[in-house]
């Protein structure tokens, strides 16, 4: 694995002080990531959608300073210190440390704030992770102004991925693979990489209406349940599975066969809860009104051969994709039939978007 190309050669140009902000977005993916070694290197390859409006707005203000031999930064989120949320940019900073060593001779102050509810459910650490990923490539940019605009974003996914392994995914839009596989040129256990194949017009502007079931804390972290997959009894057909089924993907994104989206997207999502449910310890995301409204989502589907169809990322909540020729109806149908089934009737219209934004 060859890391070495993510170590900075020169440092002989710090700045004395730089500030920057990026608007990085979440994505959900088609084919799941489920079950990691380390260091966040995935078990099999996975593809998503780049989201639009669900992101994370980042500035981070960089001053110069003695060296030190940790990196020192201040956390605001929304405009006020959050201590909790430390620990975990902490271990990050401790991960990336020699791949970004400029970090050390800087001050950073990091203000971050989400389009969405905080508490929605919504995992935040993609786009989080990517924003903060983004601010220091900028900085690395500085410094080092030979850089490549496509070199700025592989190591921004590198980085992100050492964060979160789903914000590699955060970087680029509007579909983006992370994984080594047979079927995709570039592709990298260490990065997430654009899908580079001509997509069907059918999948332009896809639309996801995220319907928000419970905003609670998830009692099963991810880290928790990628590390239910070692010695789980099915994960090395599932990682098999998954790896077929992006190839499948693949092809359909390109030939635009609606009908067969719909059967890999729902399969791989009731498959990625599946494997929680026979981890040992067992543990179940849905909530009732989950399967409520997948239930009600296959009689739509029955009664007006809509090509409306859902995914679940590690929750509750249900993830309404459908193409933005039906954006009409399809969202007229969740205001009338699903949204009942959300937590104070709450549901975020979003669609597929290009990627981290500077702004
Ligand atoms: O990036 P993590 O470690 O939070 O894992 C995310 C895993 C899923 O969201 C469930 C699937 C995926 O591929 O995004």
């Amino acid at each position: 694995m060859n890391t070495a190309e993510f170590i900075p050669k020169s440092l002989d140009k710090l700045v004395e002080k730089a500030s920057f902000t990026w608007q990085t977005p979440s994505n959900i993916a088609l084919v799941k990531y489920w079950g990691k070694s380390n260091p966040q290197i995935p078990k099999n390859a996975s593809i998503s959608f780049t989201l639009d409006n669900c992101h994370t707005i980042t500035t981070i203000d960089f001053e110069r300073r003695e060296k030190s031999n940790e990196v020192d930064f201040d956390l605001f989120f929304e405009g006020k210190p959050k201590e909790e949320f430390k620990p975990k940019i902490r271990a990050f900073f401790k991960r990336i440390e020699q791949y970004c060593p400029y970090l050390f001779d800087y001050k950073l102050t990091i203000n971050s704030e989400n389009s969405f509810p905080h508490s929605s459910g919504i995992a935040s650490s993609a786009s989080g992770m990517a924003a903060i990923a983004m601010c220091l490539m900028s900085l690395e940019a500085e410094i080092n102004a030979d850089l490549s605009k496509e070199f700025i974003n592989k190591k921004a996914s590198f980085l992100a991925r050492l964060g979160s392994g789903s914000a590699s995914r955060s970087i680029e839009g509007p579909i983006v693979v992370w994984g080594k596989h047979p079927e995709i040129k570039g592709g990298s256990d260490l990065f997430g990489v654009k899908f580079s194949k001509d997509i069907h017009s059918n999948f332009k502007n896809y639309q996801d209406t995220i319907l928000l079931v419970d905003k609670g804390e998830k009692q099963v972290s991810s880290t928790v349940g990628h590390n239910l997959m070692i010695n789980h009894p099915y994960a090395e057909n599932r990682f098999n599975q998954a790896n077929d089924n992006l190839e499948k993907m693949a092809s359909i994104l390109q030939n635009g066969d609606l009908d067969t989206f719909i059967n890999l997207v729902e399969s791989e999502a009731l498959t990625l809860h599946a494997m929680m449910m026979t981890s040992n310890p067992y543990f179940i995301l849905m909530k009732p009104n989950t399967l409520e409204i997948i239930n009600k989502i296959w009689e739509f589907r029955q009664e007006t051969n809509s090509k409306v169809c859902f995914t679940l990322d590690a929750g509750a909540n249900v993830h309404v994709l459908y193409p933005e020729k039906e954006k009409e109806s399809v969202v007229q149908f969740i205001d009338n039939q699903l949204s009942k089934f959300c937590q104070k009737n709450h549901y975020i219209c979003d669609q597929v978007g290009l990627g981290a934004k500077r702004l």
